[in-house]
């Protein structure tokens, strides 16, 4: 069993959710393959697809929608799994999020009906994320308190492990065998 993990990011915090749930498909004995989006060159020899994002004003980065666009055709018919990752307010402490009840998707992109679309995906989650002052100037500084965001790291270890555990077990359990 392999499955391609793949996520664009612009300041490596999505990266490091695509990182965590690659690594938590591994701990469940699936071959995981992580790449940014514009390195996929195929799908053949994956049973699964995870695609993630930074959400930047409401959308996708571009390297991520670019991918759904050039294969949709082959991700439609496969298992397909979503993540956006952006939020920085009204989100409770980093880990405080139960597993159970991840972030509704009031938080998700412009672009998931089209993704939905084009990838009949089994599920769009949304991870709060994380703006570290470094990676911004003032002026976007400035931007996010008008906005009410709040710098620093919001991303919830413990529900994005969780579902990436509900993904290796979905997986798994579709190569059962049946018993006759
Ligand atoms: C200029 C700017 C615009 C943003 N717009 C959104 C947005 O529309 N929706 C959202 O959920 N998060 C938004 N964010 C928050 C980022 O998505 C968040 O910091 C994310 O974790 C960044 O991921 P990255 O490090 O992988 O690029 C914005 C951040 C910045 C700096």
């Amino acid at each position: 069993m392999r499955v391609l993990v793949t996520a664009a990011s612009r300041h490596g915090s999505t990266w490091g959710i695509a990182t965590a749930i690659a690594g938590t498909l591994q701990d469940s004995g699936i071959d995981v393959d992580l790449l940014v989006p514009d390195d996929v060159m195929t799908l053949e020899d994956y049973d699964g697809v995870v695609i993630g994002s930074a959400v930047y004003a409401g959308h996708w980065q571009a390297e991520a929608r670019r991918l759904v666009d050039r294969y949709h055709d082959v991700l439609s018919g496969m298992p397909v799994w979503l993540f956006s990752s952006g939020p920085l307010s009204d989100v409770p402490e980093t880990d405080d999020i139960p597993a159970e009840q991840p972030i509704d998707d009031h938080w998700a992109p412009d672009d998931l009906p089209m993704l939905f679309e084009q990838t009949l995906a089994r599920e769009h989650r949304v991870f709060p994320g994380r703006l570290d002052t470094a990676d911004v100037g003032i002026p976007t500084r400035v931007l996010m308190r008008l906005l009410h965001q709040q710098m620093g790291d919001h991303r919830p270890w413990t529900a994005i492990r969780a579902w990436a555990n509900e993904i290796a077990a979905e997986l798994t359990h579709a190569r059962v065998p049946v018993e006759a």
